[in-house]
């Protein structure tokens, strides 16, 4: 049968489409999201080619060009700076500091470069008050109020700023879509405009996106896989930390973090966050260990916390922030059976101070130090790190990167490090010097060096 142009309705959740309105989507089960999207005329295929394919090595040389922000942990999640036609996204919760970063990096932008800042949330005295805050005096800077993606696309090519900041994008329509700004149809189709834009004019494009309910930025992810570059700015809303990450980046390395802090003349850059990060550590308490983690391209000391305590019910809670809450699960699991303690009936609670948020397996070791810590109430040493992946039979693994997570840990001051054994080969003799290494096999042994 011929494929007839048909209407389709897709969830604006989620994505999912079929030929037929629902009033619950199947797949992501929300109510009252199906829009009609009106048919795509499918286009005769010529038989001539309508495509021009090109040799690899008849395609020229092509040097990116970067911008600097004036923002040096921008730059570094960036991978060096903004890359020239490039297209952005910059996600987060809401309230999380995506209008004040990009207002503080149109100052120091501004001062060489023409900029445009489409507002569809704030009024232009927001933005002055918020300026005026945050020290922002640019004459380079010109603000559109406006939420018309067309109308903006159209003063982009005829003013060719340096580089244009959309905030946000769930604010942007286009007239002829019937959908309402911030639909998944609004979202992608703003998206694409905005992409084909900065890709024809060579004009860098960042787009703020709010992140939903469930995490996602604006329903299914659509934006992630259209830009280049997504960072995510995150961190606990009532801390002052946050982190800039990059999870997408098609001109440089993703994992990069970068580290400001905000306070009341808006978000400043933390230069040394491993100080940052471990100079509220309370000293001489149990549940408290250092770990080292690697983020991108650099080592990160974060203090582990954690409490263990008898349960008052008969389900004991456990709660876990900034770390695997299965992964903390499996960690006590291995401490029961291959190194003998028992927290089974203990509420447990693990923290990673500052709002950071650790994935690495090399933080196994310093939880479930923090964890016994806790659990018989002795303090481990104020000068002590540690780093090791811990394997089901309670064995202590070697990590990458023990090199430069030992070298932080000296720069910092730290007196003591707990590895792995089979990490040890690899650190330099003069290291030992300057800090004691203890290499260790199992878990009990690790604990005991600890609170040595
Ligand atoms: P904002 O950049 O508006 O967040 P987003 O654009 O991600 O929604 O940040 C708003 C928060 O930042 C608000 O809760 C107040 C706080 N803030 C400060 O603490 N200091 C400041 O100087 C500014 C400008 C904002
Ligand atoms: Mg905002």
């Amino acid at each position: 049968m011929a494929q007839k142009n048909r209407t389709v309705f897709v969830c604006a959740n989620c994505g999912y489409s079929t030929p037929k309105w629902a009033g619950k989507c199947p797949d992501c089960n929300e109510w009252d999201t199906f829009e009609e999207q009106l048919p795509q005329s499918r286009q005769e295929i010529n038989s001539s080619y309508a495509v021009t394919p090109l040799k690899l090595s008849d395609i020229g040389e092509y040097t990116e060009h970067r911008y600097d922000t004036g923002i040096s942990e921008l730059n570094r999640v960036l991978g060096g700076g903004l890359v020239k036609g490039s297209v952005v996204l910059l996600s987060g919760d809401p309230g999380i500091g995506k209008s004040t970063l990009l207002l503080q990096t149109t100052g120091s932008l501004g001062v060489s470069k023409n900029i445009l800042y489409v507002s569809g949330e704030e009024s232009a005295h927001q933005l002055k008050i918020r300026a005026n805050r945050v020290g922002v005096t640019s004459n380079n800077l010109t603000v559109i109020c406006d939420t018309d993606a067309e109308a903006v696309c159209a003063y982009m090519k005829k003013e060719m700023p340096d580089v244009v900041i959309i905030d946000s994008i769930q604010t942007m329509g286009i007239k002829e879509i019937s959908s309402l700004p911030g639909s998944i149809t609004q979202v992608r189709e703003c998206s694409n405009l905005f992409m084909r834009y900065a890709k024809t004019l060579d004009i860098p494009v960042i787009i703020v996106g709010h992140v939903n309910k469930d995490g996602n930025i604006a329903g299914p992810k659509v934006l992630e896989h259209i830009v280049d570059c997504v960072l995510y700015f995150e961190g606990e809303k009532n801390l002052s930390y946050r982190i800039l990450r990059a999870v997408k980046n098609r001109y440089g390395s993703t994992n990069e973090i970068g580290v400001f802090e905000m306070n009341d003349r808006g978000l400043c850059e933390v230069t040394n966050p491993s100080q940052a990060l471990i100079s509220g550590k309370p000293s001489n308490v149990s549940g408290s260990c250092i770990a080292s983690v690697i983020e991108g391209s650099r080592p990160i000391l974060a203090e582990v916390q954690g409490l263990v305590c008898q349960s008052g019910f008969g389900n004991p809670r456990r709660m876990s922030t900034g770390f695997d809450y299965n992964r903390m699960s499996l960690l006590v699991a291995v401490l029961e059976k291959r190194a003998g303690y028992f927290m089974g009936n203990c509420d447990i609670y693990v923290n990673i101070a500052g709002g950071l948020k650790i994935d690495e397996p090399a933080s196994d070791l310093p939880v479930a130090l923090t964890l016994i810590s806790s659990l018989k109430d002795e303090v481990i040493r104020d000068d002590c790190i540690s780093f090791g992946e811990i394997g089901l039979a309670g064995e202590i693994r070697s990590v990458s990167f023990a090199e430069m997570r030992i070298k932080e840990a000296i720069r910092l001051g730290f007196k003591k490090c707990i590895i792995s054994e089979h990490n040890l080969k690899e650190i330099p003799e003069e290291y030992k010097n300057k800090i004691d290494i203890v290499a260790v096999n199992n878990i009990r042994s690790a604990y005991y060096e600890a609170i040595k």
